[in-house]
């Protein structure tokens, strides 16, 4: 067998729902998790912002524009603007503008309409979460199932908050300890692409911490010149002293034809595990012989693909699908 080990061989492979079961529901949505869940996910991924009363809410982007039918309330119309958050010009509605009283007059809509038109028949339906109701879902739902449903919240433009008087990391570290999870045990990964907010959040919690990084650009708090130099032997150790692990695209591990890379072998090195994201059946087979269509037909190639990865020796996996997840997890 030339599998690459685990770092911790004995230890499950972690299952993460991203943006719930968002392959089959508006993502970011108490449906989406409920049913990434029901799907076999053993975390359910809120990435969070925060509203102006200080709340945190699940969206992947502060700018609700595409997620929401904000668009539609001519009694927000005035509240559109532009502005420029990690060096990107976004026109839209922002979160920072909304209270949570206002925001949850919103409804949830699919992003993807065109490459995922059954989500979009649910569009209208759900409300924006807040963080504290997907605590709550995660839950109601260990104790119902049984099996312990954790949350792998990120921190989504925490630098840019920051600078408009609504910082994130002692709020987050705080509420999570109201939820009784501080320790690295509990039920719970912190991820950000940022660098300084995970060592600052390090300082104040034992709760696990993954390191985000992409195969281009650099953290937006400019905390290092690139995630190339992060991905060092040397960058991977500094890593190590907050971090348990780092979230690498994909295409970081193994891109396309090309023989894997090192990532592996030394982030495995450095002490740290790879959860990588991020598995999708429609739209980013990196191996080109997977390329092979559209869904549903592709379903079955997304579970090859995911024990490719397996076999290369990640530590656990983001997905969109987690009923394929966790097929190809039980066929690894
Ligand atoms: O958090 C892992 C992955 O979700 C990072 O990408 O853009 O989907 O948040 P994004
Ligand atoms: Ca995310």
């Amino acid at each position: 067998d030339a599998s690459v080990p685990r770092l911790d061989p004995k230890a499950p492979i972690v299952l993460i729902g991203h943006r719930g079961a968002s392959g089959y529901r508006p993502e970011h949505t108490l449906a989406s998790y409920e049913l990434a869940i029901e799907q076999g996910a053993d975390f359910i991924e809120p990435d969070l912002v925060l509203t102006k009363d200080k709340v945190f809410v699940a969206r992947h982007e502060n700018d609700i524009t595409g997620t929401s039918d904000v668009a539609t309330h001519p009694e927000f119309a005035t509240r559109k603007t532009t502005k420029v958050i990690d060096g990107e010009t976004h026109t839209g509605w922002f979160t920072e503008d909304f209270t949570l009283a206002e925001l949850k007059t919103l409804r949830a809509k699919e992003r993807l309409p065109s490459l995922r038109p059954d989500n979009a028949k649910f569009d209208g339906q759900f409300t924006i979460p807040t963080l504290d109701e997907v605590i709550a879902l995660a839950k109601r739902r260990t104790k119902e199932l049984h099996r312990t449903i954790g949350i792998y919240p990120e921190t989504k433009h925490p630098s840019y908050f920051a600078s408009i008087g609504l910082p994130m990391d002692d709020q987050l570290v705080a509420q999570l300890k109201t939820a009784g999870w501080s320790k690295p045990t509990d039920p719970v990964f912190i991820q950000s692409f940022e660098v300084n907010n995970l060592k600052h959040i390090h300082t104040l919690t034992g709760i696990r911490l993954i390191q985000l990084m992409g195969s281009a650009g650099a953290p937006a708090d400019n905390a290092a010149p690139s995630y190339a130099a992060m991905t060092t032997p040397d960058g991977l150790k500094a890593i190590a002293r907050y971090a348990y692990g780092i979230g690498p695209g994909l295409d970081m591990i193994q891109n396309g034809d090309a023989p894997p890379s090192t990532l592996v072998r030394d982030a495995h090195a450095a002490g740290l595990r790879l959860h990588p994201w991020t598995f999708r059946a429609e739209n980013v087979f990196l191996i080109p012989s997977f390329k092979t269509g559209t869904t549903p037909a592709t379903h079955g190639r997304l579970s090859d693909e995911i024990q490719l990865y397996l076999r290369l020796g990640i530590d656990g996996f983001f997905t969109d699908f987690p009923d394929i997840g966790a097929a190809a997890r039980n066929a690894a």
